[in-house]
Formats: C-alpha cells, structure tokens, sequence
C-alpha cells in the first residue's frame, strides 16, 4: 500500500492546519469553558472548503477524495474536537448521506446550503431507549394521504440546536423492526419540530448537542430519503461515513497529546535534568508515538477503500475502534507527563482527555465495533435479539 500524500492532499492539510492552529485552537480552552463557539466559524471553514470535502463541485463541494477528508478532520480534530463533532456530522452523516441516497431535486436542495454553511445538519437515529441496538426506534411516521406524520423523540444529537436540516429516521411497522425504518429529510422549522439544548457533559462542551422532540410534524413524502424499509441501510452506511470522521478526529487528538508532552517534557525539569530525557518518560512518549501512527495508517487504509467506492464496514470499524481508544491512552499518558498541570485546565491535556471520552461511545461504541469485527471474523453473530435467540432455542 502506498500512503504517500498527493500534492492535493498536502494542500489541503497544510492549509487547514494553518488555519485552525491560528483560528481555532487559541480560542479552544475558552470555548470549551463558554460551553459553544461561534457559529459563524462554520462559513470561515465553508470559503475554505472544509465543510464539503468530498462533496462534487456540482452540488457546491470541494470535490477531493475521501483520504482529504480525513486530513481536514485529523487536523481540526488536533484544535478543537468540538469543531471537529460539527464537521463530521455536517459533512460525514449529513452530506454523504445525502449525497448517496438523496434523488438528484434533494441534493440539489439540501447539498449547497450545507456546504456553504448556511445550512447546518444533524443525523437523528439515537432515542432515549435505542442506542446500539438501532433497529429498535420508537418514533413512529405515518402515512397520511401524500404526507406522513413523524413523532417520538431523539437523544445526543449533534449539532441537534443549531440544525436548519435533521434526518430523522422513524419506524413505519414496528412488526417489520429495522426492515421497517424510513429515513427523512426534515427542515426544523417545521411545526412540531422542537430542539432543546443538553448540558453537562463531560466533554464536547463547545460543541452543541440537543434533545429533538417532534409531534405530529407533517412531511410530504418528497421528503423521504431513499425508499420505505431502507431506512436501517441509510443509518448503517451513514454511519460508515461517521466513523470514518470520529477515528480521524481521534489521530488529532493523539497527535495533540503527544506534541504537548513532547514540547512540556522537555521544558520540565526534575532530578536536574529535563523530565523527557527519563526513560519511564520516553517510554510513555514512544507508546504514543507508535500508536498514533497506527491509528493513522487505519484511518488511511479505510480511506483508500472507500476511495475505491467499496464497502467500508470493516476497516473503518477497525479505525474508530483502534484511533479512539488510542485517543483516550494518548489524552491520559499527557496528563502524566504534565503531571500536576496535566489535571488544569491552563494546559491542553485535561480537555483532551475529556473531548477522547466521548470517542468510544458515540456512533457506535468500542464494544459494537469489536462485535462487528467479531462477526466479521467468525460469521457468528453476538448482538441478536434476546427474542430470536429464545424462539430459536425453545423445542
Ligand atoms: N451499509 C449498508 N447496509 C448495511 C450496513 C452498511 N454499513 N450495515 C448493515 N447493513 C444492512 C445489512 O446488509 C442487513 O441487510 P438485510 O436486512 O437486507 O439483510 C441489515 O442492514 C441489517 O444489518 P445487521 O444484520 O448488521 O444489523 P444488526 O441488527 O445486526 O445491527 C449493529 C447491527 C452493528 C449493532 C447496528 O445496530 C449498530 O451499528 N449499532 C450502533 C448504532 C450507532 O452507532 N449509533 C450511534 C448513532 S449516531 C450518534 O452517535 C449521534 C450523533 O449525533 C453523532
């Protein structure tokens, strides 16, 4: 496999590591204790092109390929994890989605705006009582006429407050269970539609997350993202693209921890001498290292594979589960090292730390990524449902 970097891929990493280490990382610490950042950054990253990478020309995009997108991600991701959340989902579970299942009246609606900035998206799949087991939705659409009517309600939505767009998926039959969710396209404007803001999370806490209650919210059926049943598929492919963005988001925030130590162990004196020149150390340091370069090289070979169009289920379930768990060793060793500083939010290892939590839980936690590969290596199947397994092994 060749990992060298075209020229393109260089411009574009360099240009958006210019401009997010001068733009968005001083400003990281302060957003993070206000708890939002400006929203108007969004159409500074969108004249740049960082809010439709691999989005067509055509359709208002940057028109690169998918190993670009993960630059841009790895390097916002090394600024600002919060900024990172609102691109990802923006362009990874928003866009591509609509790129891949939209009809061409749909992306030509929804694709401009979104890469502009002036539309922002949310992804909504995540309920109050279905997390990992996405198949089993409660919000229910039905059809009236030409219309359907959408209600039930959506947790942890990123970017959920601050959405003009959100997909929303709901069941049709819950008899059908996942074959019978539907996706659709929604402008939050709609009546019925309400958003409302989630606090205190652990980290994040620049980005925004919001609860989405919809009641009765009519939608004509030009509304629906792909067909009736197809809604499980679209969630699932998405969430290729989703966590694709988390694991690089995740390199950066590794690549973080690790140049914070760097720079602060050498700067750091104990025992009369610089605390990186201790072996104990330079062991933590070379562990970051490696393991950050790892997580690199999966993000790419994941990169590679969808730039080839193919199925990327599997390398990229390999990427987000290795790069955020990387993250959070990573976020941890630089708080050791910085030691007592590491634990304050003057330096950058705390809110590292925190910002890696989330990685492994949010679009699909580090256990359905190792049931995944699992699956994959065994064809056997852990997640099945208890019901199933009862009916399949009563006499
Ligand atoms: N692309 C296309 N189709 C796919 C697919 C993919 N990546 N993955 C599965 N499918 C299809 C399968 O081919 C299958 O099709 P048929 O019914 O035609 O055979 C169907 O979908 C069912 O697939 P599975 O058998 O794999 O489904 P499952 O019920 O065993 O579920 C699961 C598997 C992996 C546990 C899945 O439910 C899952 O990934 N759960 C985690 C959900 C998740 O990540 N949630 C986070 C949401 S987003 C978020 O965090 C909020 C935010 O704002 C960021």
């Amino acid at each position: 496999m060749d990992f060298e970097l075209t020229q393109e891929q260089r411009m574009i990493q360099d240009a958006c590591r210019t401009f997010s280490r001068q733009r968005i990382l001083p400003n990281a610490r302060q957003w993070d204790i206000d708890e939002a950042y400006p929203r108007e950054l969004l159409h500074e990253l969108a004249k740049l092109g960082f809010l439709g990478v691999p989005v067509p020309e055509q359709y208002g995009g940057t028109g690169l390929d998918y190993l670009s997108e993960a630059l841009v991600f790895e390097e916002i991701g090394y600024a600002d994890s919060s900024v990172r959340t609102t691109l990802s989902v923006q362009m990874s579970l928003v866009e591509l989605t609509v790129l891949k299942w939209g009809s061409e009246a749909q992306r030509q609606q929804y694709l401009p705006p979104l890469c502009k900035g002036d539309w922002v998206g949310c992804f909504g799949l995540t309920e109050p009582g279905a997390g990992s087991d996405a198949g089993s939705l409660s919000t229910r659409a039905v059809r009236q006429g030409g219309d359907w009517l959408l209600s039930g309600q959506k947790v942890w939505i990123s970017n959920g407050t601050w959405a003009d767009l959100a997909i929303i998926f709901a069941q049709t039959d819950p008899s059908q269970k996942h074959k019978g969710l539907v996706a659709f396209l929604v402008d939050t404007k709609t009546p019925g539609f309400h958003a409302q803001k989630m606090k205190g999370k652990l980290g994040l806490r620049a980005s925004d997350t919001g609860e989405l209650f919809l009641e009765n919210v009519r939608v004509p059926d030009s509304a629906r993202l792909g067909e009736i049943g197809e809604g499980f598929k679209i969630a699932m492919s998405a969430l290729d693209n989703g966590r694709y963005g988390v694991a690089s988001g995740c390199v950066g925030i590794a690549q973080h921890a690790l140049d914070c130590s760097v720079e602060y162990g050498k700067q750091r004196r104990a025992f009369n001498k610089p605390i990186a020149a201790t072996q104990l150390v330079q062991e933590m340091l070379a562990n970051m290292f490696v393991e950050t370069q790892a997580a690199r090289l999966l993000v790419y070979q994941a990169g590679m594979v969808k730039n080839r169009g193919e199925r990327c289920t599997i390398p990229v379930s390999m990427c987000k589960y290795y790069a955020s768990e990387v993250a959070k060793r990573a976020a941890d060793m630089a708080i050791q090292i910085h030691g007592g500083y590491g634990y304050s939010n003057e330096y950058a290892p705390e809110r590292l730390w925190r910002d890696a939590r989330v990685a492994s839980l949010y679009e699909g936690t580090s256990q359905i990524q190792q049931l995944i590969l699992g699956r994959h290596l065994t064809g056997l199947q852990a997640f099945e449902d208890e019901q199933q397994r009862v009916l399949a092994t009563t006499p």
